[in-house]
């Protein structure tokens, strides 16, 4: 039974015949609007996450009225609401500092304003989670438009991946195997489009997970942003935004627990992000679902990587979008996505799949010729890290999936820095490198730091892979040995913070174990002496966020955002 408009939210400022509603009619007619423009009409609230500073968004400047046709086409009342960008290149520390204040700003906008139902336009790395983390705590329909992948990079006839190749020619710079003049060469090359990271980034994957989840119109996320598609598929979104709202298809409609096991399945699929995991569980325990890192390692068990993109794979998402996208890789991956969930479409998942069918098996694999034959993902646990770490096994060197070594510890990223390339660094290819004071409230934030470079004297030496430890993120982009997330972070007193120079530190990836070798008796004398660090903030958004962020193994929300507790509509007076 569709909705009517007098059961509309903004029925209630812009329907009814008393004072405030007059000044809210008039104030629109401020701005040119009949009232024939929004009388009895959805209003539609656009969360553009476009600015300047991000060059993944640039095109969403359009894409806002693309989205704006749509609407109008279907009969809503649209209305753009800038909410803030997270821009991964340039927001420091760590975009992940920001990414629960836009949920916040999500939440609220909804809240406050006349809003019936919200175009979520995200992308580059921690906005989709946070839009979407909103949308879920508001409850209004909701429908994600994500940014594209952008073109492939090009570098003198060759291929150039986002991030990936940033690191690995950084390595060949520092290796003196290319010049300054080469190095500009591929900075002028690397990043071709607007559109989000062409890798298997963060963002590439939580736009693919949103669309699982059921949130973005099926293919949505595989259309590359310079793509005609992509205008087209922003346009439709509009247009079925304004039915979800008659037909009150809601969040809580669509995200229970099979849902986000659609999306856990994609994300192991795709190879996807580790930061994809800290999104999930944050999205997952928004609509009241317990999710817990076990998932994923359950899950990687069953489900094998499918997507040939880098890092773990060969191709980019340009590749991965003219072999058949992300509905070509759900139907190829069959029975491990449950079909039966509801989108945006008002159809299930698998509906949307029809017809669907990989055009190049080299780059969406079948079931039968994985990239690699368990999903991205190992959860490790042991005495260095008794709620969980995780590491992408796929990015790694195999050698170093069971290894024992030494460890070199940094306090923080200055230190690193500043003797990483030191030639005098005492330091083998067998040492585990390990980063602690990086975590959701030592970084603040977890900044990707967790791709610790290989000291310069063993690259100089062709080394290009070693294990590293901490308590920090990576990019999505990044590869190698990186055991990741450690939880509690050393900078709440976990036992990262206990380690010392030379402790031998043990991975055992196929055992799903990390651990510090040295006696309990030795660690409780060393935590008897350990002093909690001083708050990174004395003040501010800094100081609410470290005193209510949780672990990456709980998702990194704010304990005030959990679901449950009453939140009031506004009084309109
Ligand atoms: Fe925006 Fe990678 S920097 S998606």
């Amino acid at each position: 039974m569709p909705k009517r408009p007098e059961q509309l939210r903004s029925h209630r400022w812009l329907g009814v015949n008393d004072l405030r509603a007059f000044g809210h009619r008039s104030r629109l007619m401020q701005m040119g609007y009949e009232r024939s423009d929004f009388a009895g009409k959805p209003v539609i609230g656009i969360f553009n996450t476009w600015s300047d500073i991000n060059p993944c968004h640039a095109h969403f400047r359009m894409r806002a009225e693309e989205v704006k046709r749509g609407i109008w086409q279907a009969g809503g009342f649209p209305l753009e609401l800038p909410a803030m960008t997270l821009s991964e290149p340039f927001q420091k520390p760590t975009t992940m500092l920001y990414r629960n204040l836009l949920a916040m700003e999500v939440e609220e906008g909804v809240r406050s304003y006349p809003i019936d139902g919200a175009v979520l336009m995200g992308g580059c790395d921690k906005t989709g989670p946070a839009l979407l983390m909103g949308a879920i705590s508001a409850d209004v329909p909701a429908i994600f438009v994500p940014a594209g992948p952008m073109l492939r990079g090009n570098w003198r006839g060759g291929i150039l991946g986002s991030g990936s190749d940033t690191w690995k020619f950084w390595d060949e710079k520092r290796a003196g195997n290319i010049t300054e003049a080469d190095w500009r060469e591929i900075e002028g090359g690397i990043a071709r489009s607007h559109g989000i990271c062409m890798t298997m980034g963060t963002a590439a994957t939580m736009t693919a997970v949103i669309e699982a989840m059921g949130f973005s119109l099926p293919g949505a996320s595989s259309i590359p942003a310079p793509d005609s598609n992509h205008p087209r598929m922003a346009t439709a979104s509009g247009r079925r935004i304004v039915e979800m709202v008659w037909e009150d298809l809601v969040p809580s409609r669509i995200l229970g627990p099979a849902a986000v096991d659609n999306g856990i399945a994609v994300h192991q699929a795709m190879g996807g992000s580790t930061n994809g995991i800290i999104h999930i569980i944050a999205i997952a325990r928004r609509a009241g679902i317990a999710l817990t890192l076990e998932r994923f390692d359950e899950m990687s068990q069953r489900v094998p990587v499918l997507a040939n993109v880098r890092p773990s794979g060969a191709f980019l998402m340009e590749d991965f979008y003219y072999a058949g996208g992300l509905r070509a890789l759900m139907a190829a991956m069959g029975g491990l996505l449950d079909g039966s969930c509801l989108t945006v479409t008002g159809r299930t998942l698998g509906e949307g799949l029809e017809g669907a069918r990989s055009h190049a098996h080299d780059v969406i694999r079948p079931l039968s010729n994985p990239v690699y034959p368990r999903g991205g993902t190992a959860v490790l646990h042991g005495n260095l890290a008794p709620d969980g770490a995780v590491m992408k096994p796929s990015a790694a060197e195999p050698r170093l999936l069971a290894h024992q070594g030494p460890a070199l510890v940094f306090d923080s990223y200055a230190e690193m820095k500043a003797v990483i390339d030191d030639e005098a660094l005492d330091v083998t290819a067998d040492h585990v490198l390990v980063l602690r004071n990086a975590g959701p409230q030592g970084g603040p934030g977890m900044p990707e730091w967790g791709m610790l470079p290989i000291p310069g004297k063993l690259v100089r030496r062709g080394l290009r892979d070693m294990l590293r430890l901490s308590d920090a993120r990576m990019s999505g982009t990044s590869y190698g040995a990186c055991v990741l997330h450690v939880a509690p972070e050393a900078h709440v007193g976990g036992p990262l913070a206990l380690v010392r120079n030379g402790d031998v530190i043990a991975v055992d990836v196929a055992a799903r174990r990390l651990d510090l070798l040295v006696a309990d008796e030795e660690l409780a004398r060393r935590r008897a002496g350990w002093v909690p660090p001083p708050p990174r903030y004395g003040r501010g958004y800094g100081a609410m966020f470290a005193r209510h962020v949780s672990q990456a193994s709980d998702g990194c929300d704010f304990d005030f955002l959990a679901p449950g507790a009453r939140t009031p509509e506004p009084e309109i007076n």
